[in-house]
């Protein structure tokens, strides 16, 4: 039997030949799931490069903080914090991943959260949803932690007209447009099957092109927003060139608030809040 070490080389061998037409529309062959703290490990040496991003994110932080006002009692929790600290805009988030990272405060995996039922007011999945290989298994598991009127938050690659380009040809990802989303894991799978998948079109797809049963699965859709974070896409994110210098921050974000007039075409991000319904 191959290891995780040789199938993951197959794989980048294999991705190097995938042209951009594969990455746009279908999804990457499997890779073991350590590959996401592969880059949590990578991007906390970038961030140090980029303080730019440090402002970025906080201003996705923010917008996500200004969805919490309001909500019923319980945990507000985050799921796949990855590198970054939500702490330091929403200071009382529970911050969660599926590696024990030393500053995650519990290890929490989307299909099988160790919440009792009905304890968590609010669930944050920022750039989370497209790495879930059955998203209608893994927002039914939140659903179960969720109180009544509970949230989920989900913050997401969006694919506008400058989304197609960004995330089809600059970012590593596929978009994975024309995979067809397998909405629930089959009966043989297992919340220990975990392995590295990447869909970056999934929100857009379900969420603005509504082609999944989201009201079925006990979920009303509160807000669906889209933002151009053109200030996000020319910092080159983690790993491209930056295209401005730090001091023209101020300038892009006035670029955002410019081209958030027009979502079709370069909303690059994508806010959804869904509330838990009784069904
Ligand atoms: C692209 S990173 C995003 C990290 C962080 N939220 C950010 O915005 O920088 C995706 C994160 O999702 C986590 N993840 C992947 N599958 C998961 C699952 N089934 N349950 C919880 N987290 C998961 C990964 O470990 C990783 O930290």
């Amino acid at each position: 039997m191959q290891n995780a070490d040789q199938r993951d080389l197959g794989v980048r061998l294999v991705a190097r030949k995938q042209g951009i037409f594969d990455k746009c529309f279908i999804e990457s062959p499997m890779t073991s799931v350590g590959r996401h703290n592969e880059e949590i490990q990578r991007n906390i040496r970038l961030w140090k490069k980029k303080p730019v991003l440090n402002l970025i994110y906080r201003n996705f932080h923010e917008t996500i903080a200004r969805q919490l006002p309001n909500l019923p009692a319980g945990l507000v929790v985050e799921l796949g914090s990855g590198a970054i600290d939500i702490t330091e805009t929403i200071p009382q988030c529970v911050r969660t991943d599926i590696f024990p990272n030393p500053w995650i405060d519990r290890v929490e995996n989307a299909y099988d959260l160790s919440f009792p039922d009905a304890s968590v007011s609010t669930v944050i999945l920022f750039d989370v949803f497209h790495h879930l290989r059955y998203p209608g298994t893994a927002l039914s598991e939140i659903r179960r932690v969720l109180v009544p009127a509970g949230r989920v938050i989900i913050f997401e690659p969006c694919v506008s007209l400058l989304g197609l380009i960004v995330y089809g040809i600059f970012h590593e990802e596929p978009l994975a447009m024309k995979q067809p989303v397998q909405w629930e894991a089959p009966k043989s799978w297992s919340p220990a099957d975990l392995d590295y998948y990447a869909a970056q079109g999934n929100a857009t797809r379900i969420f603005l092109r509504q082609g999944m049963p989201i009201a079925d699965s006990g979920f009303c859709m509160l807000t669906t927003k889209r933002i151009s974070a053109i200030s996000y896409v020319a910092s080159g994110g983690y790993s491209k060139p930056q295209l401005y210098p730090d001091r023209a921050f101020p300038l892009m974000r006035f670029v955002d608030r410019m081209c958030d007039l027009l979502p079709d075409i370069f909303g690059t991000r994508l806010l959804v809040v869904l509330e838990k319904t009784v069904k």
